[in-house]
């Protein structure tokens, strides 16, 4: 059984030769590579999480609510209350993690034969999961400085005219959002649905797309994790705000019971404590701008960020490229991401220790 290779199996033709999705999960003393939120729940916070999943726990012999009622009016509350939109668990869908979010979109909304277009480089699930659902995907390219070109976007979305279009903002791994009248005006000439990506949407001082829902309620959908500001990346749990028409799209699609009890009941518990959590997000967005500054001083290039990570550049010749840079803080015990960005590597903010010790290497791995 165990001699039984990849390569001996009925693959899709489409995915022989691909690799699998995945930052390195190392084991060393400064992980700074997932943009996770560095600080791990209060204790409150974990005695009403456990409480919470013993009284879920009782019920195990029975499945889930299928259709996860209380956590989406309690994201939906959330929601309301940090954008000013008045939305109800009928606007709100929740899985486990944006991805499955973003995956459920693809496959009820793309799919064989159809088009799905996004602003690269950015989050690299996008095509991924294109991929997995036989999307065509198109890349319209960043500019050098890594912003869009709203009017060569806006062009490119009334040609092609794709069944989805990508929005990131704040963009992973670039770390610059897109104004709402940006969004506007590429939702305006797009004729399918239009995702914004908002993961890091609790560190930038923009408003939410969340916003333009009223204004575009047959396209507009608004991906959002738990996985980066509340904390909760452990618990998978990534949902959206839309129009409920898209919610029962999506219904079509998604898998019976996707979202556990146990899921449910401490994503539930984790939205109590969100004021609490949420208090650190101003913490690490002093922390990104102290990195941003430090960095700068060491001659790099800085990309400006309103998300929870940084990307930069400027490695001297000596370490030949990005990766023997990458390579150089391991060495050090400091895990960064090589996002396959010539020239440059993405550091998320972690604590002041860990930002200090990174910013010790970086002085190192800078040094020309
Ligand atoms: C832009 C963006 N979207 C979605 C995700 C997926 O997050 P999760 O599946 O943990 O909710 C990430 C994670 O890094 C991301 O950067």
């Amino acid at each position: 059984m165990n001699e039984v290779t990849l390569a001996d199996l009925p693959l899709r033709a489409d995915l022989v030769g691909k690799s699998p999705y995945g930052a390195p999960q190392l084991d060393v003393p400064v992980r700074i590579n997932t943009n996770e939120n560095p600080h791990p729940p209060s204790a409150a916070l974990v005695a009403d999480l456990a409480a919470s999943v013993a009284a879920a726990a009782v019920d195990l012999n029975r499945y889930p609510d299928r259709d996860a009622v209380a956590l989406r009016e309690s994201l939906a509350d959330y929601l309301s209350r940090s954008t000013g939109v008045p939305l109800t668990g009928a606007n709100v869908w929740a899985a486990n993690g944006s991805n499955e979010i973003l995956l459920q979109l693809l496959q009820a909304f793309a799919g064989p034969g159809r088009l799905a277009v996004g602003f690269e480089p950015s989050y690299s699930m996008h095509p991924i999961i294109a991929s997995g659902t036989r999307t065509v995907w198109l890349s319209c390219p960043r500019r050098p400085d890594f912003s869009v070109d709203i009017d060569a976007a806006v062009e490119l979305v009334a040609d092609r005219r794709p069944d989805v279009l990508f929005i990131t903002s704040p963009n992973n791994p670039t770390g610059g959002s897109l104004p709402s009248a940006d969004v506007a005006r590429l939702a305006e000439a797009a004729p399918g649905i239009v995702v914004v990506d908002e993961a890091y949407a609790e560190f930038s001082s923009r408003p939410s797309a969340i916003e333009l829902i009223g204004t575009f309620p047959r396209k507009l959908v608004v991906v959002r994790t738990m996985s980066k500001a509340f904390a909760f990346a452990g618990g998978r749990l990534g949902y959206l705000a839309a129009a409920p028409a898209v919610i029962e799209a999506l219904m079509l699609v998604r898998l019976p019971y996707h979202l556990s009890a146990l899921t449910q009941a401490a994503a539930l518990a984790a939205l109590e404590h969100a004021d609490d959590t949420l208090a650190l997000v101003a913490t690490l967005s002093r922390e990104r701008d102290r990195i941003a500054a430090a960095l700068t001083d060491l001659s790099a290039r800085v990309v400006p960020s309103t998300a929870n990570f940084l990307l930069y550049g400027g490695f001297p010749s000596r370490h030949g490229d990005a990766h023997a840079a990458w390579q150089a803080y391991l060495d050090a015990g400091v895990l960064v991401r090589d996002v396959g960005i010539p020239g440059m590597l993405r550091v998320t903010v972690g604590t002041p220790e860990e930002n200090d010790r990174f910013l010790e290497v970086s002085a190192d791995v800078l040094r020309g």
